[in-house]
């Protein structure tokens, strides 16, 4: 055992992405995704071990530090890992099943043995790395059966455990054929945490549901006492397990880091500006290249708003980024045709030459130059059917908080609950997404003190609640949790 380590964290993914070439060398990038954007700075701030997937088949590098502090600890998948445990049981059964089934989930029971062997392989990795009594924060839905195995390896460490998708309500979650496991092995932290409160209100509803096949007694859970602001020192609903311990449930809004933020540089902002054209107002969309994002919805209603008229293809341009993600999975690659082929149209019937209406990349971006794109945006479109918080909207507002621009934000999206200056939308609904286009162009234009005020609303917000707020008050919350009850 590696005595070093007593703050670790274990995510399905490191915070690099590693491609192996023909001729064995390799090399690294920053790996897609909200839960690297949350994690890299708590990590470097304790100069942590973070234990996960460098992004590769059958070969990872030894362990190393990064330029900023961080220990990567790689554990190797194989390629049947990657099909059974990632591509499979977490991205095409708990995925789908946790976004309220906006495709419907397999449920294949190979898939569901890759992902317990899986999960054993990243808990004997922590178990390697982990000093006697450390602080264990387990990450995500990929690796929902680690903190019941850890508890078992380890009964030493502090466990905490992180959801960063929705926790869906109960009815749906009781579809899954191993839900008495899931349960247990979440319930092998000390502490669990979720976004939202009804997220954390559906674990604790769900447990009472199938406790007695999870084989835990549920204590009276307390009003769960969620941040809504600064640091939670204290959770307030708690599950008491068969063998009598207790597990804390909370509701921790992730956020980003505000700290690190740096302005665009001006001169980039206006030489893309020159490029689109100087057009009166610049829509963006962020996202990875997924299903639950909403990306043709919002495409559809840009394009219908230039079919009305309501928007001229000569004042307004639409800037789409779409992050390659989980490229293998027939509903991505079904959405990648649906959203390139709706761009290739628009363009078709609303562009000319030198002058499309969309710009679109399929690529990930450097931060600097999503600064770029953030700061020449006048509004942003977030527009998930489903997402657990989503930090692209939060990441647009903080890049304006001198209260200019507009955000149209799904309902659905986590985020809803904190940035209460947006125009909220129904992604499931096009004439809603349009309204709210409609009405942020309208505001900005002829309401501007108004816009400004919403803005200012959903900076400030963003600027108290960091990704500081969230990591402290997790980890404090973790420190006192685990007592017998
Ligand atoms: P998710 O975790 O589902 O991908 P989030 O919105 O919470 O969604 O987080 C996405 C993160 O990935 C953000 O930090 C965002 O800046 C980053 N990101 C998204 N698209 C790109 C891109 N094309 N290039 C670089 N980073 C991106
Ligand atoms: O935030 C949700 C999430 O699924 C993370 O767990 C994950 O790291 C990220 O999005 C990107 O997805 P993937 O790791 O499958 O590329």
């Amino acid at each position: 055992m590696d005595d070093s380590n007593s703050f670790v964290v274990v995510a399905n993914r490191l915070p690099v992405d590693m491609s192996v070439h023909p001729d064995g060398t390799y090399s690294i990038s920053p790996s897609p995704g909200g839960l690297v954007t949350g994690l890299s700075p708590v990590l470097e701030k304790h100069r942590g071990c973070w234990v996960g997937w460098p992004g590769t088949v059958d070969v990872a590098p030894e362990p190393f530090r990064t330029e900023t502090g961080v220990l990567l600890h790689p554990v190797v998948l194989t390629a049947n890992d990657f099909e059974g445990f990632y591509e499979g049981f977490s991205n095409a059964t708990l995925w789908p099943l946790f976004h309220d089934l906006i495709v419907t989930p397999t449920y294949n029971t190979e898939w569901w043995q890759a992902f317990r062997e899986v999960n054993l392989k990243f808990a004997q990795a922590v178990s390697e790395v982990s000093a006697h009594g450390a602080t264990v924060w387990v990450q995500d839905y990929q690796l929902l059966l680690v903190p019941g195995i850890l508890r078992q390896m380890r009964p030493d460490l502090k466990i905490g455990f992180f959801l960063h998708i929705p926790f869906p309500s109960p009815d749906l979650f009781r579809q899954l054929p191993w839900r008495e496991e899931i349960v247990r092995g979440m319930l092998g932290a000390d502490l669990l945490g979720f976004h939202l409160v009804q997220n954390a209100e559906n674990f604790l509803a769900l447990t009472q549901q199938v406790a007695g096949a999870a084989g835990s007694h549920v204590g009276q859970p307390n009003t769960l006492n969620v941040s809504g602001g600064a640091l939670v020192r204290e959770v307030g609903a708690h599950v008491t397990t068969a063998d009598g311990r207790r597990v804390g449930v909370g509701a921790f809004p992730i956020s980003i880091d505000v700290e690190a933020f740096e302005r665009a540089s001006t001169s980039k902002v206006s030489e893309l500006l020159t490029t689109l054209g100087s057009p009166d107002t610049v829509f963006l969309g962020v996202d990875r290249l997924d299903y639950t994002k909403g990306i043709l919805q919002r495409l559809l209603a840009f394009e219908e708003l230039l079919e009305s008229g309501a928007l001229d293809p000569e004042k307004a341009v639409f800037l789409q980024v779409a992050t390659p993600s989980r490229e293998r999975i027939e509903h991505y690659r079904v959405s990648r045709s649906q959203v390139e082929e709706a761009v290739g149209r628009i363009n078709g019937r609303f562009g000319r030459m030198g002058h499309p209406v969309v710009h679109y990349l399929h690529r990930s971006l450097s931060k600097a130059d999503l600064q770029v794109l953030y700061a020449v945006a006048d509004v942003m479109l977030v527009t998930p059917f489903k997402d657990g918080m989503n930090l692209v909207a939060k990441e647009f507002v903080a890049n304006h908080r001198d209260g200019s621009g507009a955000l149209v934000l799904s309902e659905f999206a986590g985020a809803a609950v904190e940035l209460t200056g947006a125009y909220l939308c129904n992604p499931f609904d096009v004439e809603s997404i349009k309204r709210q286009m409609v009405a942020a162009v309208h505001d900005l234009e002829h309401n501007p003190a108004s816009a400004r005020s919403r803005m200012i609303t959903n900076s400030e917000q963003v600027y108290t609640h960091d990704v500081n707020v969230w990591a402290n008050s997790f980890l404090t919350c973790l420190a006192d949790a685990g007592e017998d009850s």
